[in-house]
């Protein structure tokens, strides 16, 4: 792995992804201020990168994250917390436009369950425990944790999560809807990879796009959303992709898609 402190990033040019890691373990990847920005800085540039057509984010086996850094908001005033870097940042991992894969095992809590969220799907490890633990500080979660949440789970688990501090194993997480897949613990990050391998041998472009059309669904009304899509579906059409695509299936070869 290409090393930096509280991040690495590990290329795999074959099958078009990276895999980009949070190091910090002694901390179980608590998301300080430092690590949130190496891990914006990662992922632009990956998202820049015309190989990476879709990213993996993990964290380790013990821990995706366990939250924001509580010794950080130890010492934050409000006005900090409203003036903090960290809305934008948050705001430029919401931008990214590759497709953002995150493999979660052991702890994945408050900011770390955010995070993950704000990925455009969760592999979870048998192992992976999902909360928003931060009532229990006096917080609330302050990085989309109240809205994702009540989309992915609905009002009555999300209620239950957020006021009671109740974690969510995989399983529940599957059957409520917040993650994609369980996989074994033997082998949750490869099959994350694995999948992520399957995403980005398909259409770039049209995974772009799809993304932001599905993104939409959550934001305004569904007659925006339905138009907003349709737009989208009419850019790719025009996308040379497309028509790669296209001509692979009629002529029954694997198609070429060359991200134009
Ligand atoms: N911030 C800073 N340090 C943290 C941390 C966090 N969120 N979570 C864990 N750590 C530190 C611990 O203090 C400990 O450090 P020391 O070895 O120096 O004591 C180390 O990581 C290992 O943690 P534990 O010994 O506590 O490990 P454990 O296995 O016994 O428990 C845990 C694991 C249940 C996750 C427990 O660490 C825990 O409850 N962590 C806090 C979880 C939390 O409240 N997260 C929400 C934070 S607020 C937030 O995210 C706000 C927001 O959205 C705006």
């Amino acid at each position: 792995m290409a090393e930096s402190a509280l991040v690495l990033v590990e290329p795999d040019p074959g099958r078009w992804i990276a895999t980009v890691a949070l190091n910090r373990p002694e901390r179980l990847n608590a998301l300080s201020e430092p690590l949130v920005a190496e891990l914006v800085a990662a992922l632009t540039g990956l998202d820049d990168d015309e190989g990476v057509r879709c990213i993996v984010l993990t964290g380790s086996e013990q821990a995706f994250a366990a939250g924001a850094d509580i010794g950080e908001l130890a010492n934050a005033s409000a006005i900090d917390m409203l003036e903090t870097r960290r809305r934008d940042r948050w705001a430029d991992i919401r931008a990214v436009r590759t497709p953002l894969v995150a493999a979660v095992s052991g702890y994945c809590l408050g900011g770390g369950c955010e995070l993950a969220m704000c990925c455009d799907l969760i592999v979870a490890s048998e192992t992976a425990q999902f909360g928003q633990p931060e009532t229990a500080l006096g917080l609330l979660p302050g990085a989309g944790g109240t809205q994702r949440l009540t989309h992915a789970v609905g009002k009555a688990l999300a209620m239950d999560v957020i006021l009671s501090g109740r974690r969510l194993t995989a399983q529940e997480a599957l059957a409520a809807g917040l993650v994609a897949r369980v996989v074994p613990a033997e082998t949750w990050l490869a099959d994350a990879q694995a999948l992520a391998a399957e995403i980005a041998a398909r259409g770039p472009i049209a995974n772009r796009l799809a993304k932001e059309a599905v993104n939409r669904a959550h934001e305004g009304p569904l007659s925006l959303g339905l138009d907003y899509e349709r737009r989208l579906l009419a850019l790719a059409l025009a996308s040379e992709d497309a028509k790669e695509g296209v001509n692979a299936f009629l002529e029954k070869r694997p198609p070429a898609f060359r991200g134009r």
